[in-house]
Order: C-alpha cells, then sequence, then structure tokens
C-alpha cells in the first residue's frame, strides 16, 4: 500500500494525474490529506473538479507556524503509519507537509519517495527550499522533472541509481485538461496569482506590486485571484484602495484559472507552477522573483524575473503583452513535458 500525501493546493495538481497512472498501472494507494489547505477553494474544489478519490484519512492539522505544522502533521502521520504500516510514502513537491510526511517515513524506515526533488533556488530563506534539501536527501526514490534538478541532486552526493528523470506529472495534468480548455482568444487581460511570504509579508514590496497593478489596470482587464495569506496581508497593510480597478476575487478553481491563463496577455505571479505552465502553453509570464528554482523556463521558456518594483512590473508587462511568446524548449524538454511523467513513475514503482 502505498500513501499518496496531499495537504496544500499546489499538491492537489499533482497527485491528480499521479494517481490516474496508480490506477492505470493498478498500483494499490490512498490519499492521505494533512489539512494544511482546508478553504473550500484551497483544497476540495481540486477533488471535486480532477475526480480525484476522497482521503483515506484527514490529519486536519491546519494553519500554524512551521515549526507546530510540521510537527503536527509528523505526529498524527505517525500514528496512522505505526497503526497501518504502508509499504511506501509517495510525496510531491515542497510544502510543509511534503517534508513532514517524508521525516516520518524515514523515521519509520519506510519507503519514500519525492517528486519535484532536485528542484533548488539556492535561497535558503525560502521554507520550501529547506522543505525540499531535506526531503531529497531522507527519499529511497527521486523523480526530478529535469535534467538541471537531476544535475543537483548528484551534485549534492545522492546516488545515481535512487534518482530517475520522467519529466513533471503537474504538465501531464495540463495536457490532460488542455484538450478541454484552450481556445484561442484575444490576449488582453492581465492574469495576476501572488502569495510568497518575500512578496505579500513585506510592506514594501506589496505596495510596490500593487500600484504597479492599478497601474496597469488603467491600460488592461488585470484579474487577480486573491490567495488567503495576501488577502490578510492587504488588509493589514490597508491596500485594497489600491486595487479598486482590478478585478479581484477569491482564489479560483483549476479549470477557471486556466480559462483565464490560456487567454491572458501576461501572468503576474510569484508560483513556481505558474511559471512551468506557461512556458509550456506559450504564455508571457513575469515572476516577481529574485531567483527561479525553475531555470529552464528563464533559460527557454516564457518566463521572465522581476523586482517587487511599480516601475519595473508595469513596463515590462506592458512589453509582455504585446509581444508573441513561443517557448525554445530543447528537445530533451519537450520530451519530459509529454504528458506521460506520471505513466513513467508508475512503471518505475512497479518494478
Ligand atoms: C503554502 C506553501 C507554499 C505554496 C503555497 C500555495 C509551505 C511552507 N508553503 O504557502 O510552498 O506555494 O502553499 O498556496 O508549505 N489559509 C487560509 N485557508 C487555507 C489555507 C491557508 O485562510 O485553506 C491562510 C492561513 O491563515 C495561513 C495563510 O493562509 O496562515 C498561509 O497559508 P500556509 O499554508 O501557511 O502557507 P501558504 O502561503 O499557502
Amino acid at each position: 500500500m502505498i500513501y499518496l500525501i496531499g495537504g496544500a493546493r499546489p499538491n492537489f495538481m499533482k497527485i491528480a494525474p499521479i494517481s490516474r497512472a496508480f490506477d492505470k498501472y493498478d498500483i494499490d494507494y490512498e490519499i492521505i490529506h494533512t489539512g494544511q489547505h482546508y478553504d473550500y477553494n484551497m483544497d476540495k474544489i481540486f477533488f471535486e473538479e480532477f475526480g480525484l478519490k476522497d482521503p483515506l484519512v484527514h490529519l486536519e492539522v491546519g494553519s500554524a507556524s512551521h515549526g507546530e505544522q510540521t510537527g503536527k502533521i509528523m505526529e498524527r502521520l505517525e500514528m496512522l503509519c505505526l497503526d497501518e504500516r504502508p509499504g511506501m510514502v509517495f510525496t510531491v513537491g515542497d510544502v510543509n507537509s511534503t517534508m513532514a510526511a517524508g521525516l516520518v517515513a524515514a523515521k519509520l524506515h519506510i519507503k519514500l519517495v519525492h517528486q519535484e526533488a532536485g528542484m533548488r533556488s539556492g535561497d535558503k530563506k525560502m521554507p520550501e527550499e529547506i522543505n525540499r534539501i531535506v526531503t531529497d536527501h531522507i527519499s529511497d526514490l527521486l523523480f526530478p522533472i529535469s535534467p538541471q534538478d537531476r544535475r543537483n541532486l548528484y551534485n549534492e552526493g545522492i546516488p545515481y541509481e535512487k534518482v530517475h528523470l520522467v519529466g513533471d506529472p503537474m504538465i501531464d495534468n495540463l495536457l490532460y485538461y488542455s484538450k478541454n480548455d484552450i481556445e484561442g482568444g484575444s490576449k488582453k487581460h492581465i492574469l495576476v496569482e501572488l502569495h510568497r511570504p518575500v512578496n505579500v509579508d513585506n510592506p514594501r514590496n506589496l505596495t510596490e506590486i500593487v500600484i504597479a497593478l492599478s497601474q496597469l489596470s488603467e491600460r488592461y482587464i488585470v484579474i487577480f485571484p486573491v490567495h488567503p495569506r495576501t488577502r490578510k496581508k492587504l488588509s493589514e497593510y490597508n491596500l485594497w484602495h489600491y486595487l479598486d480597478m482590478v478585478d479581484h476575487c477569491e482564489p479560483m478553481g483549476y479549470f477557471d484559472f486556466h480559462k483565464h491563463m490560456n487567454n491572458a496577455g501576461c501572468v503576474i505571479t510569484d508560483s513556481d507552477g505558474i511559471q512551468q505552465e506557461t512556458s509550456i502553453l506559450n504564455i508571457s509570464c513575469l515572476a516577481i522573483r529574485d531567483t527561479s528554482n525553475i531555470q529552464y523556463t528563464i533559460d527557454y521558456g516564457t518566463t521572465d524575473l522581476c523586482q517587487p518594483d511599480r516601475d519595473k512590473i508595469f513596463n515590462k508587462a506592458v512589453i509582455k503583452c504585446a509581444s508573441e511568446e513561443v517557448s525554445n524548449f530543447t528537445d530533451q524538454l519537450k520530451k519530459l513535458n509529454d504528458g506521460n511523467a506520471s505513466e513513467r513513475i508508475a512503471r518505475v514503482i512497479k518494478q
């Protein structure tokens, strides 16, 4: 029995294609939900949209400081694992749930898998960087999404035989649903998704960003589904008035968000996943980040990095909206993003 761990929004678009592949290859698995995210449109909506099976167990940890959240997941998952002894714990991504589940499995000598292994930004101030490093170094089987990530693992001394370069399940999901979703249309609007503490917990940075959005909203329709962390900070720093002309709303489900993404002139974000998805779809992306852990989206894709500075964001977004982007992927990247990564994972697991 494999425990497939899901907890926060970005996990669900990865476990969906992996569970489809597990079903196809007749691999016995159950979803364990940590409860790191719990609002309907950060969690349950994705189970409904992707037809994911109900979690076997919901650990209901909720929000807390990093230590408390990680500790609660560990305590509750350890109890479950001691009772049920799964044969394998399968983790995805880089959220607190990923590392917490990894630590539990490793300490109980349960085989641990990490999908999205080897991603590095080089910035240990990002909580995700710590989660990634810890999980990679205690995993038995590692699935990086790009050659660069595989190199990172080798450079850190992870044995070759543990690492399988298979591609990106999140892109499997994108391609799986894009058949229904993708439609042309006028590329006029700007879509915004922001939630990184470095941007939204810092009043100076968040102010610069919302002023840029305010200026952009004089020229373009700006659609901004607001993450709960960002929503809180906009209230705390009293910044909502900058968004008078911006179409802000609650976080969207996958299908709505992707409809807006497919027709965007530019997407402004600090999300890793959106950088990848826009590059695959040839959509302009401005990443409000100093560094990217997905270098290929900058080297060959459609992502540009941009500091949280009102003029830089405004000017770059205007240029991006006016240009036709084309990803210039190498043959290897095209092959890795062919929509079959999860099946390659399932075949390795089966062996
Ligand atoms: C987490 C991940 C981040 C990921 C992001 C995607 C970590 C360290 N961070 O960050 O890598 O990119 O999810 O969203 O694991 N909240 C709600 N409802 C919810 C969930 C959260 O209101 O369903 C509020 C809580 O008050 C919480 C805040 O949002 O304090 C932030 O949530 P949290 O899970 O701590 O971190 P994210 O910023 O979402």
